[in-house]
Parts: structure tokens; C-alpha cells; sequence
């Protein structure tokens, strides 16, 4: 049993072994944090208390009872660490009271492993296989590893500033956009003219180094804003939304597959919430068939926060 809590999402899953999920329950906590422009971390916490009680009731109800769990995982970090906390006791103490082993699960690990858990009858035909390079981009980081299998990892390169994920939901926010960015910038851009906003696009030609860094563009952003004049049209939002997601997909796609080539590793995993974005999976579905690089994309449910991710981390751990 896998419990999530690290930032503003509540999850509880039961995985097998070998990565088939039995059951799982997640609580989106957007609707308390949506006021405010991002997530309150003292909100955070006390949402968890709120639901992680009742999810785990319901995931027990629905799989047969504590029989059918043989261990508990919980995210360890990192993450808000007072919404850590509850879901980390929460398991610790569920472990004590029920005598099962416990396993604290780091939260990066779970996004890297999180395109090993899947859903169904049987395992998909197209697994991962190790060793890989991992591209995670979430809300509070972007990274590229080198996964040698589940438990050594290196980190070839990361942000020098902000996450993609914040720097998403930074620009919706600049944008008049509801929070998070990310997911309401995927669906606006289709609907935009990126050529019509100039930005600028980092780490172009910097192939060298695997590292990223998105504050320029996000002032760059800014700067236009302030230039618009009091109200944005519908049609300069989304003009904005397709210029900016283009920049940061354009970055992410040329660091992936530089990473993959100076390993001279032709596999690449893309997982964590960003990866969830429609321009990303295709800009780097293309790129890697240029490239001769065989791309992995983690399904969508198990890109953003999940308890499935955790609890399979927490199973290979133990
Ligand atoms: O992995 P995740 O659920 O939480 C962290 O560990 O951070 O990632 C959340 C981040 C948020 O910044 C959100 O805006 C972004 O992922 N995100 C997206 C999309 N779906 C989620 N960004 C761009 N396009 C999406 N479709
Ligand atoms: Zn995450």
C-alpha cells in the first residue's frame, strides 16, 4: 500500500509486486488552494487530514480488507513537510498497529519508477527496460537522470532556477489564468499563434551542459504582459500560452535527447506532472524518431502526484 502526500494532492493505492495497480484513490485538493494562486502548505496539511482516512477506508473497501495488504510506503520527502508529515505518520502508524513492514519512499524515486505501474489484465508490452535516461519535470522539479535500475540513479542535470511545472503555472498566473498553469496552458496553446509573442528560448545552443533554467523566459513573459495594456483578449492569452509552452517544450525536447547522446544511451523515460503535457509528448515523440532514441511516456494518471508511484518504490525497497 502506497500513501501520497507530499504536496497538495491526498493518495492511497494498493500495487502488486510487479507494478499492476488493485486500487487506488487520489483527492485533488485544487478547490482549496484555488483562491489563493497556489498551494497554501498549512491548507495542505490539514486536507490531509481530512481525506486520508476515508480514501484508505474506500481503497479497503473495494480490494477485500487488511488482508490483502503485505507492507505500507510512504512519501518521505520532498515535499511541504508539515503535508509530509501526516501522511508519513499516517502510514508509520497504520504499519505499527497492523505489524507490516514500513518503507519511507523518497518522492523523486516514485515519479522515476512511476512508468513501471500499470493498470488492466496484463502488463503492457512496451516496459521500460534499464538502464534509461529519465527526463521528470513536475511542479517542483526538472531533471534529467541517468537510471542505471530502480535503486542507483544519477543526476546528469537539473533547473538552475525554477521547476517547469512552476514556471507553467507562474505564467498562467500572469496570464489571469486559473491555477495550476500547466494544465489550462495545455489545453489554451492548441488554440494560439506562438510566432505572435515574441519569447525568448532557453538554453538553445547550449547543448554542452544538461542543466535548464526558465526565469528569463518567465520575465520575458512579464515584460509583454506589462506592454498589453490593462485587459488581454482571449486570442493574446492564447497567443501567449502556445508562445511560452513552445519555449519550455522546446527547451526540455533538446536537453532529453542531448542527455540520451552524450550517454550514448538511445532510451528515454518522461514522467512527473509536465509530463502530462500534449505539445511535450509529441515534440519529444518526433524528436526521438529523428534521433533513433526509443521514448517511453509514462501514462498520464501516473505522470501527476499518485499513491501508485510510491507504493511500487516502497515494494522493489522492501
Ligand atoms: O508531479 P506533480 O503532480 O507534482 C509535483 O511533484 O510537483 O506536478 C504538478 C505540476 C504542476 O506545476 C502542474 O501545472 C504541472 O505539473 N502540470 C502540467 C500539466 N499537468 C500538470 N503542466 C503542463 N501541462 C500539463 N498538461
Ligand atoms: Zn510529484
Amino acid at each position: 500500500m502506497g500513501i501520497e502526500s507530499s504536496c497538495d494532492e491526498s493518495a492511497v493505492a494498493l500495487v502488486q509486486g510487479d507494478g499492476r495497480v488493485l486500487a487506488q484513490r487520489i483527492h485533488t485538493q485544487l478547490a482549496e488552494h484555488a483562491p489563493f494562486g497556489g498551494v497554501v502548505p498549512e491548507l495542505a496539511s490539514r486536507a490531509h487530514i481530512r481525506t486520508l482516512a476515508p480514501l484508505l477506508a474506500s481503497l479497503l473497501r473495494e480490494v477485500g480488507g487488511w488482508s490483502q495488504v503485505d507492507a505500507i510506503a510512504a512519501t518521505q520527502g520532498p515535499g511541504l513537510p508539515g503535508a509530509l508529515l501526516v501522511g508519513f505518520q499516517f502510514g508509520k502508524t497504520l504499519a505499527w498497529a497492523r505489524g507490516l513492514p514500513f518503507a519511507g519512499v523518497d518522492h523523486l524515486q516514485g515519479h522515476l519508477l512511476a512508468p513501471f505501474v500499470w493498470q488492466g489484465e496484463a502488463a503492457p508490452a512496451d516496459r521500460p527496460v534499464f538502464p534509461y535516461i529519465a527526463l521528470l519535470v513536475s511542479g517542483g522539479h526538472t531533471a534529467l537522470y541517468r537510471v542505471e535500475d530502480a535503486l542507483s540513479v544519477t543526476l546528469l542535470g537539473q533547473t538552475r532556477d525554477d521547476a517547469a511545472g512552476e514556471a507553467f503555472d507562474k505564467a498562467g498566473k500572469m496570464l489571469g489564468l486559473p491555477y495550476p498553469g500547466g494544465p489550462v496552458i495545455d489545453r489554451l496553446a492548441p488554440q494560439g499563434v506562438a510566432a505572435r509573442v515574441p519569447l525568448p528560448r532557453p538554453m538553445q545552443g547550449r547543448r554542452a551542459q544538461l542543466d535548464f533554467s526558465f526565469s528569463g523566459l518567465k520575465t520575458a513573459l512579464w515584460r509583454w504582459r506589462e506592454a498589453q495594456g490593462e485587459t488581454l483578449s482571449d486570442a493574446r492569452i492564447a497567443d501567449a500560452c502556445a508562445a511560452f509552452q513552445d519555449a519550455v517544450v522546446g527547451a526540455l525536447v533538446q536537453q532529453a535527447v542531448a542527455a540520451c547522446q552524450q550517454e550514448a544511451l538511445p532510451r528515454l523515460v518522461l514522467t512527473g506532472g509536465v509530463a502530462a503535457n500534449r505539445q511535450l509528448r509529441q515534440a519529444m515523440g518526433h524528436a526521438c524518431r529523428r534521433a533513433g532514441i526509443g521514448l517511453h511516456l509514462t501514462p498520464a494518471v501516473f505522470c501527476t502526484d499518485n499513491a501508485a508511484m510510491i507504493a511500487y518504490a516502497g515494494a522493489l525497497r522492501l
